[in-house]
C-alpha cells in the first residue's frame, strides 16, 4: 500500500478517510472529481494475494471511496504504475490516445485503469467485458466512442475494423475504395482515424509482479490485530473471526467497514461521525461459497463482483428450475453501480445497510434468503424478509452481531422469481422503482400458494406487500388476479404527494406496470414449462404482442463507422493538415502527466478556501457570526464583501453577498485555512441570520407573473404574420418546455491564486475559456490595472461554456482572498458546489402559433421565448439574441415573427452553454414541424422537406445565404441511413409489439459560427523561432480538450513547411497574449488559427531572402542564416475578425461569419410500461467544409451529440419550489454512460466550400449538440405510435428531456389509469 505521505492533491472533503489524497507525492494522475464514487476519475487498481487459492486478486476501485488503512497488506496501482512517458507508456495508454479517446484528458487516467485491471484478468477480453469494465467511468467530453474502440483492440478478434469485418481500409489499398459506400462530390472519403498498425503489441506476461513481501505478509501465520490512531478516529482490523467478534463486543456501535460505499458516502456528504471503525476486509471466515442439494451460502465478505462471478457458476451447474433466483439476481448485478463499486461494496454490507434503493435486498427476499449472523453468544439465523427490509426493530441484527453468510435458496419447479427495475440511466444509476417478485404455485396447477413482492425506491426502506399477497393467496394466476392485485398493491403501497423523491403518480404506475410485467413472464413461464413437461395440463401463452415487454434491453458493445474526406494524395507529407492528427495531449493525458490546476504542486504558506453560500433564495443579511468558525484550528481568515479593495458589484455580478442574498449557492463568504479539510469544518460553523424578503421568484412562469426580467426585448420579424394568419386552412398554438442543464465538465472550477511580493501583482492559475474576463474581474475587485494580474491556463478539464464567465466571479473571490490573507489560494469547487453555485444551461418556455395550409406548407409563425436567467445578468441576454437570431433553423416561414426575453429570478444565475441557446430553442421549432405534420396527417419528413430553405436565401435577419449543403445532408441522411425502409419496418415492429414501440427522426440544421459584433472575433498570436529551430507557438485561445492546440500546431507546421514536432504550445496566459476573446462560440480554430497563420506567414516572409540563397539548406541552418542577419525570429499574428453587424431595432444584420448546417437520423426503441429507452442508431451527416482534423472533428461532434442526447433524455435538474438545487452530483444527475450512446454510431463528414475561413474549414465545436433532439423526436415517434394504438389522436407536446418518467407517463395505458383515480384507501 501507498505510505500515507503528504497529500500533493488539495485535500478533499473526507480526505481523511478516502486513498485520493495520500497517493505519494507527485503522482497526480489519479484524479477527483465528485468524491462519492459515482465518475471513475479516481479509478485505480487493487490487487490482493488471497493464501487460500495462493491466487492475486486484481479488482478497479474508486479511490475517493477507499479508506487508506483498508489497504494494508494490498498493492495499489495507479496509472503512473502502468506507463509513463518518461519510462515507458502500456499499450492501454497508447491506445486509448491513438484511438482519440481522449479530449479534456480528466477522465482518461480512470479509462486506463479501467481497462488495464480488465486486461490483468482477461487478457483477451470479450467487447462485451470492455463495456461492462467502462460502465462505472463517466466523460463528459468523447461521447465514449473511440474509449470503447481502444478497449477493443485488445479483444481477441479485434472488433475495431472500420470496414465491419472486411479487414480492409481505403487507406490500407487503393482498390478498396471502391468498397467505401459513400463518394461524394467526387470526394474520396477515409474510415480510419489511426493506423493500428503503430500500436506497439500487448504482452500480458511484461506486467509488474505482485511484491513478494505482501505474499509473505498475507502468509505469515503470526498475524496479529492490526490498529491505526488517528486523531479522532481509531481503524481496527481484526487478525480472525474470533477477534473480530471480540471487537464487535467491545464496540458494539462501531461500523464494520468492507467496501465502504455505504458508510464512506454517509461520513462525507452526511456528516456521520464514528470514533472506531472495525474493519473485517480480507477475513478468510467471510470469503466462501457453500452449495449444497438445497441451495448456496456465500460468505458476507464476497464483494457483489465476486457474487456475481459464484452465481454465473452455480447457473452453469445446475438445473434452470433450480436457479431462477440467482438469475433474478444475476441480471441486476450487471447494472447495479459500475464495475469498481460491484468489486468494492460485499454482499453483508449490501444486506445489512439496506439501502431503500437496493437492488439485491428485494430479489433476496423473494427468494426467501436467509442471515447467518454470529456473534460471541453464537451464531443464528434471521429471514431476509420483508420485517428486517422494513427494519423493524424485532427483525434487526443485534448490535454485537456480525453477518456470516447469505444463505440463498434454489429456486423450485413451480416457484417463479424474478427482479425488475427501472433507472434513469440503463447502468451505474440508482433505480426509480425496483422489485424483487416471487410466486409460488400449488403442484401441477396456477393456483397461488405463494406470493411475494418487494419494492425499492419507494418509501425510505424496501417495502413488502405483503397484505395483497396475502390476499391473492388461492387465487388463479389470471387476468382478473392481476386486475385485483393492481388495486391491492396501489392501496397498500403509499407514496405521499411531498415525497422525497417526487415523480409520485410514475412511481405508482410503475409498482403496477412492474407487477405487470411479472405477471406476464409468469404466464409464459407456466405455458412453457407445462408444455415442455407434457403433464396433460394447458395454461394459456401470452399474447404474443406481449412478449417483447418480458425482457429489458440489452446493453450493446457500440459500433460505429466515421467517414471523412481523404488527404489530397499530393498534399506533402510533412503537411498535417487535414490527417487526423491525435490530440497533442493525448498520451499525457493517458498517463495522468498532463497537468491539471490541482495537480501543481503545494505552494509555501498555500491556504485552503471553502465556500458558505446562502441557504435563502430571496433574504435579507441581518447577522454574519464568523467568531466560532474563526476559533478552530487551521483556520486563517474568514473572508466578505467588506474585504472586497475595490469593486463588490462589478457589470451586476456580486462577488460575496453583501445586504441581502439573491439565491440559493450565493458566495456570502469564504474559509481559508491550512487544509481544505479545516476550511470546510470552519464554513459549517458561519452562523448567517436572514430575514426572508419577497417576492421570491423561481420559474419563468413566476416571472412573467412579477414582470421579471433582466433585459428587454429582443424581436425579428419578416412578411406581416397577422394578416398571414388570416389565409390558412388551420391554426395552431403550443407551449414547449426546455428544462436545464449542468455543464458537468469533469474537472471542477480550480482556481490557485497567488499574490506577488511585488507591485500588487497576482498570478492567478485556472482553467478558462476566457483569461481576460478573469483578469477583468479580478483587477475591479482588488482595484488594480489589469497589467499586474497574469492568468495562465494549461488545459481545462471539460468547460462546455461553463468556464467563459464563471472563473472569472471564482476568480475574483479568490483574489480577494489571497489579497487579504497574503497567501496563495487554492480553491477547488467540490462537485455540489460547482453545480449549485455556477448553475447551467437556461431553461426555456416557447409558445408558438402556427399558421399553415392543409399539405403542410407553413405560412406564419409568431414565436415568444422566455428563458431562466437566474438571479444577475451573466450573459442571459446575449443567449436570448442568438436565441432569436437563430430560431428559424432549416426552414423558411415567410411571414415569421420571433420574440425573446431572459427572465430574472431567484435562481444562480445561468450561463453559456454548448450550442447557446440553440439546443433549447430549436426543439420549439421542431415540436411545432411536428404538430403541423400531425395535423396535416404527413409524416415531420414530409413537412421539413416542403418548408425547408432550397435556394440561395435571406434569413429572417436578412442574412444572404446558401442551403446547399444543408440540403446535402439531409439528402444523405435520409438515403444512408435508409430512413424509409426502417420507417417501415419501424411500423412493422409496432404492429408485433404493444408493450415496446420503435420511433425514428431526422433533424436538419442550419447552426452559427461565432459572433454578431466583428471585435468579439478577434485574435492573436505569438510565435517564437529559437536558435535550434524549435518553434513556440502561443495564442488566445484556450485548450478545453476540443484540441485546439494540437491544430494550431498543424496549421504552424503547414505555414513554416516543418514537421509539427518542432512545434511546441505550452499554454495559455495574458502575458503573451493580451485581450483575447473567449474560447467559444465554435470559433476557437476559426480565429486563433487566422493569427497563428498570420504570423507564421511574416516568418515565413521574413525568411524568404535566406531560403533564396540557400534553396537546398535545412530549417535549422536557414535560422541559423536569419539570425546572424539579425533577422527578428519573433512575431505576433492577428486576426482582425470577420466582419458582423446585428442592428437590433431594424431586426437585420450579417450576424454570423457563417452557418454550419448538418442532419441527423435516430432510431429509439421504447418500453412504454417502464418509460427507458434504447438508441438503436444514429447516423450524422455535418458539413465541415474541409476539416483541419477529421480526429478532433468528429470527435467534437460525437462527444457534442452525446451531451445534446443527454440533455434531452436524461438529464434532470432538480428544485424545490424554494430554490433549493437538489441534484448535485452523479448520484442524482444523470450524464449519459457508455450503455447510452447509439449501438451503431454513424458520422460523416460531408465536403463543402467555406473560403472565408482557414483552410476552407468550419468551427464544429458545438453544432453536434442540437443533432441530438434527432433522440427526442425519435422517442416522439415511438410515443405516438403507443399512443394512436391506444386511441389517443391528439397531438400532444413531448417537453425536453424526456425522461423515462414523461415517456412512461405519456404513453397513457389503464396502469396510468388506475394510478390517477385511485387515491389512497381511508385507512
Ligand atoms: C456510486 C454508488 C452507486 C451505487 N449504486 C447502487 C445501485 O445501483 N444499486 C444498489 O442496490 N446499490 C447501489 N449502491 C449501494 C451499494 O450496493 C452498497 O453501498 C453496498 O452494497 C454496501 O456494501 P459495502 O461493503 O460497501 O458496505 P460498507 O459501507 O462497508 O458497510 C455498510 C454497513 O453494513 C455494515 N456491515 C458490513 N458488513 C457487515 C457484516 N459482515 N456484518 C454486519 N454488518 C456489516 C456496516 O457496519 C455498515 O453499517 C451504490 C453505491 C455507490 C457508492
Ligand atoms: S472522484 Fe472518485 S468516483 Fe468520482
Ligand atoms: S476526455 Fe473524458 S471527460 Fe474530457
Amino acid at each position: 500500500a501507498p505510505p500515507p505521505s503528504t497529500p500533493t492533491k488539495a485535500e478533499q472533503p473526507g480526505s481523511l478517510f478516502s486513498l485520493t489524497p495520500f497517493l505519494p507525492v507527485h503522482l497526480t494522475g489519479t484524479k477527483y472529481s465528485c468524491g462519492s464514487g459515482g465518475c471513475g476519475a479516481c479509478t485505480v487498481m487493487v490487487s490482493r494475494y488471497d493464501p487460500k487459492t495462493k491466487k492475486i486478486h486484481h479488482y478497479p476501485v474508486t479511490a475517493c471511496l477507499v479508506p487508506i488503512c483498508s489497504l494494508y497488506g494490498a498493492a495499489v496501482t495507479t496509472v503512473e504504475g502502468v506507463g509513463s512517458i518518461k519510462t515507458r507508456i502500456h499499450p492501454v495508454q497508447e491506445r486509448l490516445a491513438k484511438c482519440h479517446g481522449t479530449q479534456c484528458g480528466f477522465c482518461s487516467p480512470g479509462m486506463v485503469m479501467s481497462i488495464y485491471t480488465l486486461l490483468r484478468n482477461h487478457p483477451e477480453p470479450t467487447p462485451e467485458q470492455i463495456t461492462e469494465a467502462l460502465g462505472g467511468n463517466l466523460c463528459r467530453c468523447t461521447g465514449y466512442r473511440p474509449i470503447v474502440e481502444s478497449g477493443k483492440t485488445f479483444c481477441a478478434e479485434s472488433a475495431v475494423c472500420q470496414m465491419k469485418g472486411s479487414g480492409k481500409c481505403c487507406m490500407d489499398q487503393e482498390e478498396n475504395i471502391s468498397e467505401v459506400p459513400f463518394v461524394f462530390c467526387f470526394v474520396e472519403m477515409c474510415t480510419k482515424l489511426y493506423n493500428e498498425d503503430e500500436f506497439q503489441p500487448f504482452d500480458p506476461s511484461q506486467e509488474p509482479i505482485f511484491p513478494p513481501e505482501l505474499i509473505r505478509m498475507a502468509e505469515d501465520p503470526n498475524k496479529r490485530r492490526l490498529t491505526f490512531r488517528g486523531k479522532r478516529t481509531t481503524w481496527i482490523t481484526p487478525v480472525n473471526l474470533n477477534d473480530l467478534l471480540e471487537l464487535k463486543t467491545n464496540f458494539p456501535e462501531a461500523p464494520i467497514i468492507m467496501g465502504n460505499t455505504a458508510v464512506g458516502p454517509s461520513i462525507k456528504f452526511r456528516d456521520e461521525f464514528h470514533p472506531v471503525f472495525i474493519s473485517p476486509l480480507g477475513l478468510q471466515e467471510l470469503y466462501f461459497v457453500d452449495s449444497t442439494d438445497d441451495g448456496v451460502t456465500i460468505g458476507a465478505g464476497y464483494s457483489l463482483a465476486q457474487l456475481n462471478d459464484a452465481l454465473h457458476f452455480i447457473v452453469s451447474e445446475q438445473p434452470k428450475e433450480k436457479t431462477k433466483t440467482y438469475h433474478a439476481l444475476l441480471k441486476h448485478l450487471r447494472t447495479l453501480a459500475g464495475a469498481q463499486i460491484r468489486n468494492m461494496a460485499t454482499l453483508g454490507g449490501h444486506v445489512v445497510s439496506r439501502p431503500n434503493f437496493s437492488d439485491l435486498n428485494p430479489i433476496l427476499a423473494a427468494g426467501n434468503a436467509t442471515i447467518n449472523l454470529i456473534s460471541k453468544e453464537g451464531k443464528r439465523q434471521i429471514p431476509l424478509d420483508g420485517r428486517f427490509l422494513e427494519k423493524s426493530p424485532e427483525a434487526n441484527l443485534k448490535s454485537e452481531e456480525t453477518v456470516l453468510s447469505v444463505y440463498i435458496p434454489h429456486s423450485t419447479r413451480w416457484h417463479f422469481v424474478s427482479g425488475l427495475r427501472i433507472a434513469q440511466r440503463q447502468e451505474n444509476a440508482f433505480a426509480m422503482v425496483n422489485a424483487g417478485m416471487s410466486v409460488k404455485f400449488e403442484d401441477g396447477t396456477d393456483t397461488i400458494k405463494e406470493l411475494q413482492m418487494f419494492y425499492g425506491s419507494v418509501g425510505p426502506t424496501v417495502v413488502s406487500a405483503s397484505k395483497t399477497c396475502q390476499q391473492l393467496t388461492g387465487r388463479y394466476w389470471n387476468d382478473q388476479m392481476l386486475s385485483d392485485a393492481c388495486q391491492l398493491v396501489l392501496d397498500e403501497i403509499y407514496i405521499p404527494p411531498d415525497a422525497e423523491g417526487g415523480m409520485v403518480e410514475y412511481r405508482r404506475t410503475l409498482i403496477i406496470s412492474l407487477l405487470f410485467k411479472f405477471y406476464l413472464k409468469v404466464r409464459r413461464g407456466l405455458n412453457k414449462m407445462v408444455r415442455t413437461t407434457s403433464l396433460g395440463l394447458w395454461f394459456p401463452d401470452i399474447p404474443e404482442r406481449f412478449v417483447s415487454a418480458l425482457e429489458d434491453f440489452p446493453i450493446e458493445t457500440p459500433q460505429g463507422i466515421q467517414m471523412f474526406q481523404c488527404v489530397d494524395p499530393y498534399q506533402p507529407p510533412q503537411d498535417p493538415v487535414g490527417h487526423p492528427v491525435m490530440h497533442q495531449s493525448a498520451i499525457k493525458h493517458t498517463t495522468g502527466e498532463a497537468v491539471f490546476v490541482d495537480d501543481i504542486p503545494p505552494i509555501s504558506q498555500e491556504l485552503f478556501l471553502a465556500v458558505v453560500t446562502s441557504t435563502r433564495a430571496h433574504a435579507k443579511i441581518i447577522l454574519i457570526d464568523t467568531s466560532e468558525a474563526l476559533a478552530l484550528p487551521g483556520v486563517a481568515d474568514v473572508i466578505t464583501a467588506e474585504d472586497v479593495p475595490g469593486d463588490n458589484n462589478y457589470q451586476g455580478e456580486i462577488f460575496y453577498a453583501q445586504n441581502e442574498v439573491i439565491c440559493v449557492g450565493q458566495i456570502v463568504c469564504t474559509v481559508a485555512a491550512d487544509t481544505y479539510a479545516h476550511a470546510k469544518e470552519a464554513a459549517k460553523k458561519v452562523r448567517i441570520v436572514y430575514e426572508d424578503l419577497e417576492p421570491r421568484i423561481i420559474t419563468i412562469e413566476q416571472a412573467l407573473e412579477h414582470n421579471s426580467f433582466l433585459s428587454a426585448e429582443k424581436k425579428i420579424e419578416q412578411g406581416n404574420v397577422e394578416q398571414a394568419f388570416k389565409h390558412v386552412d388551420q391554426i395552431i398554438e403550443g407551449e414547449v418546455h426546455v428544462e436545464g442543464q449542468e455543464h458537468f465538465y469533469m474537472e471542477t472550477q480550480t482556481i490557485l491564486a497567488i499574490p506577488q511580493e511585488e507591485d500588487k501583482e497576482m498570478v492567478l492559475h485556472l482553467g478558462t475559456q476566457f483569461q481576460t474576463h478573469v483578469q477583468e474581474y479580478v483587477a475591479a475587485a482588488l482595484n488594480i490595472p489589469r497589467n499586474r494580474i497574469a492568468c495562465h491556463t494549461k488545459r481545462a478539464g471539460g468547460a462546455f461554456g461553463g468556464k467563459v464567465s464563471k472563473p472569472a466571479l471564482l476568480g475574483a473571490v479568490s483574489a480577494v482572498a489571497a489579497n487579504k490573507t497574503g497567501r496563495p489560494i487554492r480553491f477547488i469547487l467540490e462537485r455540489g458546489d460547482d453545480m449549485l453555485i455556477t448553475a447551467g444551461r437556461h431553461p426555456l418556455l416557447g409558445k408558438y402559433k402556427i399558421g399553415f395550409m392543409n399539405n403542410g406548407v407553413i405560412k406564419a409563425a409568431d414565436i415568444e421565448y422566455y428563458i431562466n436567467g437566474g438571479c444577475t445578468p451573466d450573459e442571459s441576454e446575449l443567449v436570448m439574441e442568438f436565441i432569436v437570431l437563430r430560431c428559424e433553423n432549416a426552414y423558411y416561414i415567410p411571414n415569421f415573427r420571433c420574440r425573446g426575453r431572459p427572465c430574472k429570478t431567484n435562481l444562480p444565475s445561468n450561463t453559456a452553454f454548448r450550442g447557446f441557446g440553440f439546443p433549447q430553442g430549436i426543439v420549439v421549432s421542431e415540436a411545432y414541424i411536428t404538430a403541423v405534420a400531425s395535423q396535416c396527417n404527413l409524416t415531420p419528413e414530409q413537412v421539413k422537406e416542403i418548408n425547408m430553405y432550397k435556394r440561395t436565401s435571406r434569413t429572417v435577419h436578412k442574412q444572404i445565404f446558401n442551403p446547399e449543403p444543408l440540403r446535402r445532408c439531409w439528402k444523405e441522411c435520409l438515403e444512408k441511413s435508409s430512413f424509409s425502409a426502417r420507417k417501415l419496418a419501424a411500423e412493422e415492429f409496432n404492429k408485433k409489439n404493444y408493450w415496446k414501440k420503435r420511433g425514428l427522426a431526422v433533424v436538419p440544421m442550419k447552426f452559427t459560427v461565432g459572433m454578431p459584433t466583428t471585435f468579439y472575433n478577434q485574435a492573436a498570436a505569438l510565435v517564437h523561432i529559437y536558435l535550434d529551430g524549435s518553434v513556440l507557438v502561443s495564442h488566445g485561445g484556450c485548450e478545453l480538450g476540443q484540441g485546439l492546440h494540437t491544430k494550431m500546431i498543424q496549421v504552424a507546421s503547414r505555414e513554416l513547411n516543418i514537421p509539427e514536432s518542432y512545434i511546441h504550445l505550452s499554454e495559455t496566459n495574458t502575458t503573451t497574449v493580451p485581450n483575447a476573446t473567449f474560447t467559444a462560440g465554435s470559433m476557437g480554430a476559426d480565429i486563433n488559427g487566422k493569427a497563428v497563420q498570420n504570423a507564421c506567414q511574416i516568418l515565413k516572409a521574413r525568411l524568404q531572402p535566406v531560403i533564396r540563397k540557400n534553396p537546398k539548406g535545412t530549417w535549422e541552418e536557414w535560422i541559423s542564416e536569419a539570425y546572424e542577419e539579425s533577422i527578428n525570429l519573433s512575431t505576433t499574428g492577428y486576426f482582425k475578425g470577420y466582419q458582423t453587424n446585428m442592428d437590433w431595432k431594424k431586426g437585420e444584420g450579417d450576424a454570423f461569419p457563417y452557418f454550419v448546417y448538418g442532419a441527423s437520423c435516430s432510431e429509439v426503441e421504447v418500453d412504454c410500461l417502464t418509460g427507458a429507452h434504447k438508441l438503436l442508431r444514429t447516423d450524422i451527416f455535418m458539413d465541415a467544409a474541409f476539416s483541419i482534423n477529421p480526429a478532433v472533428d468528429i470527435g467534437q461532434i460525437e462527444g457534442a451529440f452525446v451531451q445534446g442526447m443527454g440533455f434531452y433524455t436524461i438529464e434532470e435538474l432538480k428544485y424545490s419550489p424554494e430554490g433549493v438545487l437538489y441534484s448535485r452530483g452523479p448520484d442524482d444527475y444523470k450524464i449519459p454512460t457508455v450503455t447510452e450512446i447509439p449501438e451503431e454510431f454513424n458520422v460523416t463528414l460531408v465536403r463543402s466550400q467555406n473560403p472565408i475561413a482557414i483552410y476552407s474549414s468550419k468551427g464544429l465545436g458545438e453544432a453536434g449538440m442540437f443533432l441530438g433532439s434527432s433522440v427526442l423526436f425519435a422517442i416522439y415517434d415511438a410515443v405516438a405510435a403507443a399512443r394512436r394504438e391506444r386511441g389517443l389522436t391528439k397531438t400532444f407536446t413531448l417537453s425536453s428531456p424526456a425522461t423515462p418518467e414523461l415517456i412512461r407517463m405519456t404513453c397513457v395505458d389503464q396502469f396510468t389509469d388506475m394510478v390517477r383515480v385511485v387515491r389512497r384507501a381511508p385507512y
